[in-house]
């Protein structure tokens, strides 16, 4: 699904990470991965996931989603090819409420193309409206997913943190992605969010969709994820299972010895 070849990235002459390798693998008849990228804070894993949405430039490499090269897209042709991400801070329009929001993000998905909107102008209106149905209708779903259909009406630069967090979750899936990646989707939330949240995230999973999440909170992703990638020193240092994780060296030493287990 994903396959992130040999990536390089540096800032003015100063090497975030080189030679990074990362798969997603969908396999047909099986269930969606759930993959989890870690790293102590300033590894570039924030910076990698820029790179394949669109936000930022790599230096080399490649990285192919169903089939196609995704650098030098636009992040709008990203989320259109079915890989959606979510930021570290909610990237929602405070003003608008949180219904709006949700919308701005569905309609990202449609392709209101010259041809419906100038050529057969009829045919448009019909078109249009029921994409306009059709978006309604993936708002009001995935906020209901995301719990916060009571919320729909309230503008969201008032609501509480936690819920600024699951609204960029919910404009993420609002786009339908194939992929959802998300930045550090319980960072600051409380132990009953980040438990929410992780729940959260294994049914988007099961509903189909795979996800890849950097994560800061061991818990969250030793319990949630299927594979870790760990990004330590501009290099993957380690991939495998949850349990083979926790027990390798070079993670112990680099990651969870800087006091990372303080956060699970
Ligand atoms: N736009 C930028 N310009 C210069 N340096 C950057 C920029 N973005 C990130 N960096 C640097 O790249 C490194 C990786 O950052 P980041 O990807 O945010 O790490 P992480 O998400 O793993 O904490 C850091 O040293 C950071 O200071
Ligand atoms: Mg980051």
């Amino acid at each position: 699904m994903l396959e992130i070849r040999n990536l390089s990235k540096s800032f003015q002459g100063l090497q975030v990470f080189s030679g990074i390798d990362l798969t997603v693998e969908d396999r047909p008849g099986e269930k969606s991965p759930l993959i989890g990228v870690i790293g102590p804070n300033g590894a570039g894993k924030t910076t990698l996931f820029n790179i394949f949405t669109g936000y930022a430039k790599a230096d080399g490499g490649s990285v192919i989603f169903d089939g196609k090269e995704l650098l030098g897209k636009k992040p709008h042709e990203i989320v259109r090819a079915g890989l959606t991400r979510t930021f570290q801070s909610t990237l929602a329009f405070r003003q608008l409420t949180v219904k709006e929001n949700v919308l701005v993000a569905a309609y990202l998905h449609e392709d209101f193309s010259f041809l419906e909107r100038f050529i057969y102008p009829l045919v448009s209106l019909k078109l249009t409206q029921k994409k306009t149905r059709d978006a309604q209708e993936r708002a009001e779903k995935v906020l209901s997913m995301v719990g916060m259909l009571d919320d729909m009406d309230m503008v969201s630069g008032n609501l509480p943190y936690g819920k600024q967090k699951k609204l960029g979750i919910a404009m993420g899936l609002a786009t339908e992605p194939k992929l959802l990646a998300l930045d550090e989707p319980a960072a600051g939330l409380n132990p009953h969010e980040t438990a929410e949240t992780m729940e959260l995230l294994q049914e988007i999973n099961r509903g189909g969709t795979a996800v890849l999440v950097i994560e800061h909170n061991m818990k969250l992703i030793m319990t949630a994820c299927e594979r870790i990638y760990v990004l330590s020193g501009g290099r993957i240092i380690a991939e495998g299972l949850p349990q083979e994780i926790a027990k390798n060296e070079r993670v112990i030493e680099v990651y969870l010895g800087k006091g990372m287990t303080a956060h699970a």
